[in-house]
């Protein structure tokens, strides 16, 4: 597919317009999550949606094509930086002011040409529309931000909004379908048996989203049902074109865990790949990365 030429996408001459507002209960999440990267659980994450992003860029608009990318909730840019290496014109928007210098310092470290290709903006994913007009990015990343927020419709109805025809938007989330599988694993039974009680009437078509859930550092955190999320983004007009699971088998690891030397690594990457891909596994992954397409 040819994209129309490239149009970068450019912030107000004062950025933000007014200072948003941390989403409340971010602020200590922001906090206890930098450290967890680049160990196992964090690098596992990384690099099967690196994975699944590029296969479905790669369907989508060719390998070659340099797509308007806006990354919601960047966080430290990983996605962003790894994209704009690879020719893409990417924004990354963050709300966390901590968040983005350590962004901006990534960035600072990369070639000065994949520096000109990046800009990091402060501001909510929700207000979006405010700062881009409609159909001005060909993929939207929001990776690891709606469990953050009380009910995903809002966000996921700005960012459909920026999205260009025939763009792409992908979203990982935590999944409400195997949140018993932790617990369970781990030989909390009584923390398994409430997740699976929670499978109840208020998941039933029509609720919103599953339930609260508690994160692992112990912050309030949702998880979203695959289902509800198809259904939202058909409504959207961004019907889901694939879905992957992302942990399936090392969601057990421990924040800290390192990395293990190769082969192993690549036999355990090897392995999540193909679980990401095939049920039923992937149904009761620890996150579930849905990609829709604009038609
Ligand atoms: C768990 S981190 C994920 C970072 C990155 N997307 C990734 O997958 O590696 C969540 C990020 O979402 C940001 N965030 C939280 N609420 C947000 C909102 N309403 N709009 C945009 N970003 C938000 C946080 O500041 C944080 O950087």
């Amino acid at each position: 597919m040819v994209l129309p030429a490239q149009r970068v996408v450019q912030p107000p001459a004062a950025w933000p317009p007014s200072p948003p507002a941390a989403p409340a209960g971010f602020t200590p999440r922001a906090q206890a999550w930098p450290p967890k990267l680049g160990g196992l659980r964090d690098v596992v994450r990384q690099e099967l949606v690196s994975r699944q992003l590029d296969e479905q860029i790669a369907q989508r608009f060719g390998v070659l094509a340099p797509l308007r990318v806006l990354d919601v909730g960047c966080g430290q840019a990983t996605h962003a930086l790894r994209l704009a290496r690879g020719g893409h014109q990417v924004t990354g928007l963050d709300p966390e002011p901590a968040t983005l210098t350590a962004a901006r310092q990534a960035l600072a470290l990369e070639a000065p040409e994949v520096q000109a290709r990046v800009q990091l903006l402060q501001g909510c994913g929700e207000d979006c529309g405010r700062w881009f007009g409609p159909a001005a990015f060909d993929l939207v990343l929001c990776h690891g931000v709606l469990m953050y927020l009380p009910e995903p419709g809002p966000l996921l109805a700005a960012l459909a909004r920026i999205l260009a025809p025939g763009g792409l938007l992908s979203v990982l989330v935590r999944n409400g379908d195997g949140l018993a599988m932790r617990p369970g694993l781990a030989g909390d039974w009584a923390g398994a048996v409430a997740a699976l009680r929670g499978n109840g009437p208020a998941d039933q078509p029509g609720s919103t989203y599953r339930r609260d859930s508690t994160d692992r550092p112990g912050l309030p955190a949702r998880a979203d049902r695959r289902e509800t999320l198809v259904r939202t983004l058909a409504e959207l007009d961004v019907p889901v074109r694939a879905w992957y699971g992302v942990r399936v088998f090392t969601d057990l690891a421990a924040d800290e865990a390192p990395l293990p030397a190769e082969p192993e690594l690549s036999a355990l990457l090897e392995a999540e790949d193909a679980a990401a891909r095939t049920d039923p596994y992937r149904q009761v992954a620890a996150l579930v990365h849905l990609v829709g397409a604009r038609p």
